[in-house]
């Protein structure tokens, strides 16, 4: 088994209430604490994190946010500021997840200027990369997270993903119920190992690879076996709080 630690993080996306929030953090508490061995982090819509803060002090659970602006203050009506999350004791930050580069035309460009916004004020981006079900089925997987990847490397330089995490979502497994099996995941994840490796095999050995798409208590063990892959970014499973727990002691 690798060194890395292994990291489960829950991807909250458009969903919460106080209720809610308090109600499952609470219920994240124990689990976090039985598995001292696994890192676990969750995203809450940008709303709740003042309440989150509070509610995870002396917790081992770290908090993250699910999209960021490439400016920390000014004429940028809406946006959220990198520098204003670590007011908020914000650790990780989502960067390029499917749904932003899908719904809000966000370029491997945006993604990577967004990345270095993150690591410039001293947050952890998890970038998200991932084809489509279209790119699968042509057998373009590779070639599609090498480009999401180089626009980052080209930007940032291979060594700030020694201050990253990257988690992979193919697009189709996605809210879809459809897992891809460990050993697809398995594969992606090696071959993005691989592809560092050939810049900086120091890096390529110690980044985070996550997998994202329909991870559940049941899928967890299975994709966690796996060498290269280092822990789930997790959707809809993220909201309940057994299911999440599940994959945690999973981890
Ligand atoms: O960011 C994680 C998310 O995209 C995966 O969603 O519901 O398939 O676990 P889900």
């Amino acid at each position: 088994q690798s060194t890395r630690q292994t990291l489960v993080m829950g991807n909250w996306k458009l969903n919460g209430s106080k209720a809610m929030v308090a109600k499952l953090i609470n219920a994240l508490q124990t689990a976090a604490t039985q598995h001292p061995a696994v890192a676990v982090a969750v995203c809450p819509p940008v709303l709740f994190l003042g309440q989150a803060q509070a509610l995870l002090t002396d917790s081992p659970i770290a908090l993250g946010a699910q999209d960021v602006d490439i400016h920390n203050e000014g004429a940028f009506t809406g946006e959220n500021s990198a520098v204003m999350y670590t007011e908020f004791g914000v650790q990780y930050v989502l960067v390029g997840h499917s749904e932003r580069r899908t719904l809000h035309g966000e370029s491997n460009a945006m993604v990577a200027a967004k990345f270095a916004t993150v690591q410039n004020a001293g947050l952890t981006p998890v970038l998200c990369i991932g084809e489509t079900l279209a790119q699968f089925e042509a057998n373009e997987t590779q070639a599609v997270v090498e480009r999401q990847l180089q626009e980052v490397i080209s930007h940032c330089g291979i060594e700030s993903f020694a201050k990253a995490v990257i988690a992979y979502e193919p697009v189709w497994a996605i809210g879809t119920g459809k897992t891809a099996t460990p050993e697809i995941a398995q594969n992606v994840h090696a071959a993005i190992r691989t592809f560092l490796a050939s810049l900086d095999a120091t890096v390529a050995a110690k980044v985070q690879i996550l997998y994202g798409g329909s991870v559940k208590g049941a899928s967890a063990a299975g994709l966690f076996a796996m060498a290269d892959i280092d822990g789930a970014l997790v959707g809809g499973a993220a909201l309940q709080a057994d299911e999440f727990a599940a994959i945690i002691s999973a981890g």
